[in-house]
């Protein structure tokens, strides 16, 4: 069955001149529905080739990217899209996006100028940026995702924002769901996922934390789990729902995927305090599990996050989950392409 004669997946949810985005997973009206879409072009990449003929798709990254970028650029060409990547950050002329700004700094050109000149240019508008870690309250306006909505006229589509990251989250949920398919639990109970804390030797932003988090809790097929040492306490727009826990050990009792991300403290913002090596996940840890399959959105710090008996093991999905990006990028194109 054609999966243009279907229902439609996303809804308008966030801002923007555009219509359609996908910033979030407010923008997605059915998440099992956009899965079961993924796993469908895992299964039939070129079904919908004939889509994205004569449409151009821009990925503007002012932040690196291995995953995202190559997955969403196949995914473009599945649907037969023309992409074409910008490295913003180090080809382009450095953007302003306060509004009001006088710009005799080292900014060369205003978002509200050059954002509708790519809406002539391209489709579909992708964006990659990553937090300063610097102001909580900067940061967590999602400025310059906001400013693209605004001003582009397009659909915009979050390679990572300031806080959110919903192509990863999209995969995680896609890949707990085909693993399930193809290792249904013996009882008959929700999977118990549990998101852990890992050390790291740098602040990192909380998007992939709250991304998946904020999917998890929306999904609402998963006995979900949160596990940090105090002081690591993400913010609870995302998290509520989930049961928190300070003590891995206990959290790690009986589940079912464990995936493990690093993040720098949220409400003393951008941090690193406790960065205790015994927070890293090792093969020990994964004996308290029911088998767990193991989950990182990648890339890692092996034998600091992970060790690599537990990289190496069979209980890792991470590559599994880097391949599932593709589908995820399919999926969400092609509901943008359907409804433009
Ligand atoms: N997981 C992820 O977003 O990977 P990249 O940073 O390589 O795109």
């Amino acid at each position: 069955m054609s999966q243009s004669t279907q229902k439609n997946l996303l809804h308008s949810a966030s801002s923007g001149k555009s219509g359609l985005n996908f910033i979030s997973v407010k923008d997605v009206a059915d998440i099992n529905g956009l899965v079961s879409k993924a796993l469908h072009y895992k299964a039939n990449p070129f079904a919908d080739r004939h889509l994205g003929v004569d449409k151009r798709i821009g990925l503007l990254f002012l932040n690196p990217s291995l995953r995202t970028r190559l997955s969403t650029q196949i995914a473009a060409a599945n649907l037969g899209m023309e992409a074409i990547v910008f490295n913003v950050d180090k080809e382009g002329w450095a953007l302003e996006f306060e509004e009001g700004a006088i710009m005799s700094g080292t900014t060369v050109e205003h978002v509200k100028d050059a954002a509708p000149i790519l809406g002539q240019y391209f489709d579909i508008l992708c964006i990659r940026t990553f937090p300063s870690l610097k102001n909580r309250e900067d940061d967590y306006s999602e400025l310059v995702m906001n400013s693209f909505m605004q001003y582009a006229g397009v659909p915009i589509v979050s390679l990572e924002s300031s806080t959110l990251h919903p192509l990863q989250s999209l995969t995680d949920i896609l890949t707990i769901q085909e693993h399930l398919n193809n290792f249904p639990l013996a009882e008959k109970r929700k999977p118990k996922v549990v998101l852990t804390w890992a050390p790291h030797v740098k602040p990192l932003p909380q998007c992939v934390a709250n991304s998946f988090a904020q999917w998890v809790n929306a999904w609402g097929e998963a006995e979900f789990v949160i596990t940090h040492p105090e002081d690591y306490e993400l913010s609870p727009a995302y998290t509520q729902g989930a049961t928190i826990l300070h003590n891995q050990d206990e959290a790690l009792k009986g589940a079912d995927f464990v995936y493990v991300k690093n993040w720098s403290t949220y409400t003393d913002y951008g941090k690193i305090y406790s960065n205790d090596p015994a927070w890293m996940l090792t093969q020990e840890k994964l004996k308290l599990t029911q088998h767990a399959k193991l989950m990182h959105c990648l890339p890692v710090r092996r034998n600091v996050e992970l060790s690599d008996e537990v990289l190496d093991s069979s209980s890792s999905i991470v590559t599994q989950q880097a391949g599932n990006r593709v589908w995820a990028a399919q999926a969400v194109l092609s509901e943008l392409l359907n409804k433009k």
